[in-house]
């Protein structure tokens, strides 16, 4: 394949990127959940006794809303944004080399879901 072959393809990979992650921003969101920030915040179970996200907010609200974030349905991608930049008590703020405004939003659309 020559350069401008290579070239050509290179960019159409990079848009039909961009353009994914622009129709599914909450798949988007999922992803970068997953990687950010479900160490803290994923569901206590059988074998996770304890994560200082979900532990906290279950002392908290002590039951009257679900501990994990990804269970409730109260959730405002403002909020979200605000936390995620600000940080709260024990949980550290991101910078924007870590997420990315376009990240921030793409993990509030994916929290306030219905
Ligand atoms: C090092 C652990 C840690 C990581 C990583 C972390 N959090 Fe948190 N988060 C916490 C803790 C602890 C609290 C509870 C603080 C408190 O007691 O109010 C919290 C609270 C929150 C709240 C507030 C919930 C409420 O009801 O007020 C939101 C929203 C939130 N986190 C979102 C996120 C998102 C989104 C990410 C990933 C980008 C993330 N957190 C990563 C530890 C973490």
């Amino acid at each position: 394949m020559n350069i401008a072959a290579r070239v050509l393809l290179c960019s159409a990979l990079l848009l039909s990127a961009t353009a994914g992650a622009q129709t599914r921003p909450a798949e988007r969101g999922k992803q970068l959940f997953d990687h950010w920030c479900s160490a803290c915040h994923k569901p206590l179970g059988e074998f996770v006794s304890s994560v200082p996200g979900t532990t906290a907010l279950q002392n908290k609200y002590k039951g009257a809303i679900p501990a994990a974030l990804e269970q409730r349905n109260d959730l405002k991608p403002d909020y979200v944004r605000l936390i995620i930049r600000q940080g709260i008590l024990s949980m550290p703020f991101f910078r924007k080399t870590e997420l990315s405004d376009d990240d921030v939003a793409a993990i509030g659309a994916y929290l306030a879901r219905p």
